[in-house]
């Protein structure tokens, strides 16, 4: 046994910014979130980095690659031992296609505040308009 408390697993989720819009993806499952919104990311895998984690998620569910920036909004615990992060990725090469998702969406502030977020991400939303609105 060991005194030191185990880290949380981390799921990354990126926000990526493109001219005064944000990328949003439509899930497809499961199916209580399918055709609800999200920042495309996923689990951190064993030995990975959350920002190693990042660039392979949006490669998969994109097709596009990125460099991980800083973090953005709160920590978002999933369940015990899981956390949830948002991380400012920034498009290296690639236009975003919809590999794992129904649909993107490049969204401005008023839209954001209109899509159907996933409850989880919906934490993120007054840090993600701010930055929409200072772009
Ligand atoms: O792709 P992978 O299986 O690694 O991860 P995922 O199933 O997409 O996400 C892991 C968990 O994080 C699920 O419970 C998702 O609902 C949640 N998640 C979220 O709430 N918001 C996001 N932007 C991304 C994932």
């Amino acid at each position: 046994m060991s005194d030191v408390p185990a880290r949380d697993r981390e799921v990354v989720a990126g926000a990526i910014f493109r001219g005064g819009r944000l990328l949003l993806a439509q899930r497809t499952s499961p199916p209580a979130l399918a055709g609800r919104w999200e920042l495309p990311g996923g689990k951190v895998e064993e030995f990975e980095t959350p920002q190693a984690a990042l660039a392979r998620e949006l490669r998969e569910e994109l097709a596009v690659e990125v460099r991980c920036g800083t973090r953005i909004g709160v920590d978002v615990q999933l369940s015990a031992g899981l956390v949830l992060r948002a991380y400012r990725a920034e498009l290296v090469s690639g236009e975003p296609v919809a590999l794992d998702h129904a649909q993107l969406a490049w969204v401005d502030a008023e839209e954001l505040l209109s899509m159907d977020l996933v409850d989880n991400d919906r934490a993120w939303i007054p840090e993600l308009l701010e930055e929409l609105r200072a772009l």
